[in-house]
């Protein structure tokens, strides 16, 4: 089984799926650890339609905070992205990198066509009122009127809160269902339905792996499951699927 997939994953579909850890050593927080952005923030009070509807200067100043903590010059690629544009160039087969991250490390370190985010762009604002979508902007406020309909007060990040629906589903699922091989970069496997990828992959045949920091809530589903920062094992994953010598 192990090494089939293997053969087939070397004309089958890789997907994988980052979460937050792949950019905490490029200096971003991550969500649920000790010291991350939901042991200071109330979700409900800053990442929810209703919270935006309540108190939409709180909502844009938490992600105003959060734009200028990515833009910050420090704050740029590590290994584990650009092995992941590495692999995205050099895989022969076809791939798909899903991530939950709305920085976007992915795309400077050059991830392109082949990256989707599902939880949408922190640097790109949305109007409330007509959807339209812009990138550019600098800090977001009520004052703020849409470019496209005039609507002033309804300038959001174009981010997708907790109860809002994920971006582009029926392609992550298209690719979850012909996918071969399936990894899992540094995430909790808390929140679905990404974490629920995983048994969408072993469902389809895939072998799954999780590169992890520790294990993740889902790790149990995973047929193998690797500890350790992401900017040294994906780099070393990355270099052995592409050798042919993946230790499945
Ligand atoms: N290398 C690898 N993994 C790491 C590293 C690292 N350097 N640092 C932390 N991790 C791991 C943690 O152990 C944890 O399992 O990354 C994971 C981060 O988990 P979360 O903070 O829950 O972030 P994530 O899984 O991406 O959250 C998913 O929840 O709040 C929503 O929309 C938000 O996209 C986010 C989603």
């Amino acid at each position: 089984m192990a090494q089939d997939a293997l053969t087939d994953a070397a004309q089958g579909k890789v997907v994988v799926l980052t979460g937050a850890g792949v950019s905490a050593e490029s200096g971003l927080a991550t969500f649920r650890d000790a010291h991350g952005i939901w042991a200071r923030y109330r979700i409900e009070d800053v990442a929810t339609p209703e919270a935006f509807a309540r108190d939409p200067v709180r909502v844009l100043e938490f992600y105003n905070l959060r734009r200028a903590q990515a833009a910050a010059e420090e704050v740029v690629p590590n290994d584990a992205h650009r092995a992941l544009a590495r692999l995205e160039r050099e895989w022969m087969g076809e791939f798909l990198l899903v991530t939950q991250n709305v920085d976007d490390l992915h795309e400077q370190a050059g991830s392109g066509e082949a990256l989707v985010h599902m939880h949408g762009e922190l640097h790109r604002s949305r109007c409330q009122q007509c959807g339209t979508v812009v990138g550019g902007l600098g800090a977001l406020s009520v004052e703020m009127a849409c470019e496209a309909c005039g609507a002033v007060g309804g300038m959001r990040p174009n981010v997708v809160w907790f109860g809002e629906m994920p971006v582009a589903m029926d392609r992550i699922h298209d690719a979850l269902e012909a996918c071969a091989l399936f990894v899992s970069i540094g995430t909790s496997g808390n929140v679905y339905p990404a974490a629920g990828f995983v048994r969408a992959a072993r469902a389809a045949g895939a072998y799954t792996l999780e590169l992890n920091l520790e294990p993740s809530q889902g790790a149990s589903s995973f047929h193998q499951t690797r500890q350790g920062p992401a900017s040294t094992l994906v780099p070393s994953f990355v270099d052995a699927l592409l050798a042919g010598e993946l230790s499945l």
